[in-house]
C-alpha cells in the first residue's frame, strides 16, 4: 500500500474502548487497545496515501448481543451498522462512532464519578451475560 501511495486498513472497534465499563473491562482494554494500534497507525502512515479507520459502534443486533440480558439502547440491526461502516469507509473517516446517541451517552458517562458508574450497573454487575470481563 505504502508503495503503491493508496490504501485503506480498518478495524472494527467499539464505543466500549472509550470507557471502562464494570463486568466488561477486559472487552473495553482490548478495544482501547484496537484503537491506540490505529491511531498509532494513522500518525505513521499520515502523507503516505494510506487512511486508518477505526469503526466504533455501539449495540448492534448479532449473535454476540443477542445473549445479552439487558436494556441495550438504541440498538441497530446488523444492516443499518454496515451501511454506516460502508459510509465511513468511502469517506475515508480516521473514527467513525455510531449510533451518535450512544456515543454521546459514552461521552457523559466518562465525566461521571465512578461512585455513579458502580451505581448505574450495578444490576448489570449481579448477573452479566458472561463472567469474562
Ligand atoms: N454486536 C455489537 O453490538 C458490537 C458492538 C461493538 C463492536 N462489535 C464488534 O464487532 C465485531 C463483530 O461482532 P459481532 O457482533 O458481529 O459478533 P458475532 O456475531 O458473534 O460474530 C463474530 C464473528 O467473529 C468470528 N470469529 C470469532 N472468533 C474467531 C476466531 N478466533 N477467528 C476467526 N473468526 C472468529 C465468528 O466466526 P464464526 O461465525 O465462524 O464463529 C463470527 O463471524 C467484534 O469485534 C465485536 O467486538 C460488536
Amino acid at each position: 500500500m505504502i508503495h503503491r501511495k493508496s490504501g485503506q486498513l480498518a478495524a472494527v472497534s467499539s464505543l466500549a474502548a472509550f470507557k471502562g465499563f464494570p463486568g466488561e473491562s477486559a472487552y473495553c482494554a482490548s478495544k482501547a487497545a484496537v484503537n491506540t494500534f490505529l491511531e498509532g497507525m494513522r500518525i505513521r502512515l499520515k502523507g503516505t496515501g494510506v487512511v486508518v479507520t477505526t469503526i466504533c459502534p455501539g449495540f448492534v443486533k448479532t449473535p454476540m448481543t443477542d445473549i445479552n440480558n439487558f436494556h441495550m439502547p438504541f440498538l441497530v440491526s446488523a444492516d443499518s451498522a454496515a451501511q454506516k461502516i460502508m459510509k465511513a469507509l468511502e469517506n475515508r473517516k480516521s473514527v467513525a462512532c455510531f449510533p451518535w446517541q450512544v456515543s454521546a451517552l459514552v461521552g457523559l458517562l466518562r465525566l461521571c464519578p465512578d461512585r455513579l458508574i458502580q451505581w448505574l450497573f450495578a444490576d448489570y454487575n449481579s448477573s452479566p451475560p458472561c463472567q469474562s470481563g
